[in-house]
């Protein structure tokens, strides 16, 4: 009697376990449990049996009940939630997954700027390649070969003669190549130098470079220009400074600085502890190059002026590090 007690006991787990819907459940009491179950039948003949039997079988009778209640009760629960949830469907009211929406690079952004502003000083737009001649990065600018000028930009050279383009001032060379005065354009673009790199230097950057070359154009009106533009770029409230420079194809040459925005002046590693950042190099186009493109610098005059593009961006996103443009790394680019 025990022994089939077992065996009903297996049944009941087993039909439980396997229950689906309340219905299920409910049945598998009846069949159990109920008032007409096997079990109802084996308690009524307890009264017959001799009393170490009657105690016997009485105590495995709790157990299996005790058993399958307890079984029954999880069974409903589970059934219940179950139901609950596939009447409900989702819940709703959870929060989503944001979807991260793709946008321009930093770089990008600020070159859009760049040129948003300059086309509305009346600037061109024009390109050249990067992978340039000595010709257009050096000679026809005024630094001859084994000049010690050549050392300001610290060269990759390609097989066959050819070199990455330190700046952006060939395209000075190739356009007035090809157009007759007056030009003014400026050219965006990506320019290498064998650097060792560092927060404020990589050995890959842009520049914005731009060129106006007309009748009696002057210094005055570069440094109304670069004022002007640097105003509309970093806020009227921008702390500029110009400084004498030099650089072998304009004369004179300026270098313009800039307040540091990352720490506002007061010293960082950007700045390099000054609280200045050069963004520009500019001056009034040389003579020799002019020659150098078959323009004659009795009838014309022109100014030039680089910008360093990477400084600007982090200018304008509060970046303390320049190599954090090329890294790609999505935390730093979702957060500027
Ligand atoms: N090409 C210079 C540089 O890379 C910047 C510059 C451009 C200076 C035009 C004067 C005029 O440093």
């Amino acid at each position: 009697m025990i022994e089939r007690l077992s065996e009903l006991a297996a049944a009941a787990l087993g039909d439980l376990d396997a229950a689906r819907t309340e219905k299920d459940v409910e049945d598998a009491r009846v069949r159990y449990l109920g008032r007409k179950s096997e079990i109802a039948t084996i308690s009524k003949g307890l009264g017959a049996l001799s009393d170490d039997e009657r105690k016997a079988l009485g105590k495995a009778l709790n157990e299996f009940k005790a058993t399958v209640t307890a079984r029954l009760d999880e069974a409903r629960t589970r059934v219940l939630a179950g139901a609950a949830s596939a009447s409900v469907g989702p819940d709703l009211t959870l929060p989503g997954r944001a979807p991260w929406v793709g946008r321009k690079h930093p770089i990008t952004r600020t070159l859009d700027r760049l040129e948003e502003i300059l086309l509305g000083l009346g600037f061109e737009v024009a390109v050249g390649p990067e992978v340039e001649d000595e010709f257009h990065n050096f000679e026809a600018l005024n630094i001859p070969p084994d000049h010690p000028a050549r050392d300001m930009w610290d060269t990759f050279y390609v097989d066959g003669g050819s070199l990455l383009r330190t700046h952006t001032s060939p395209v000075q060379i190739r356009v007035m190549q090809s157009t007759k005065p007056p030009v003014r354009i400026i050219a965006p673009g990506r320019v290498y130098r064998n650097e060792n790199p560092d927060a404020s230097h990589g050995s890959e950057f842009y520049q914005l470079e731009g060129l106006y070359v007309d009748r009696d154009v002057r210094l005055a009106e570069l440094r109304g220009v670069l004022t002007r533009f640097l105003k509309e770029l970093l806020g009227d409230d921008v702390g500029i400074r110009f400084r004498p420079g030099f650089f072998p194809f304009t004369e004179p040459s300026i270098e313009v600085d800039v307040r540091c925005s990352i720490c506002g002046g007061s010293g960082c590693s950007v700045c390099k502890g000054t609280g200045w950042v050069e963004l520009v190099g500019a001056g009034m186009v040389d003579p020799r190059v002019f020659r150098a493109v078959g323009y004659d610098p009795d009838a014309v005059s022109g100014y030039a002026f680089g910008l360093g593009v990477d400084r600007v961006c982090m200018m304008l996103t509060g970046t303390d590090d320049i190599r954090l443009f090329l890294e790609n790394d999505l935390r730093f680019l979702r957060g500027v």
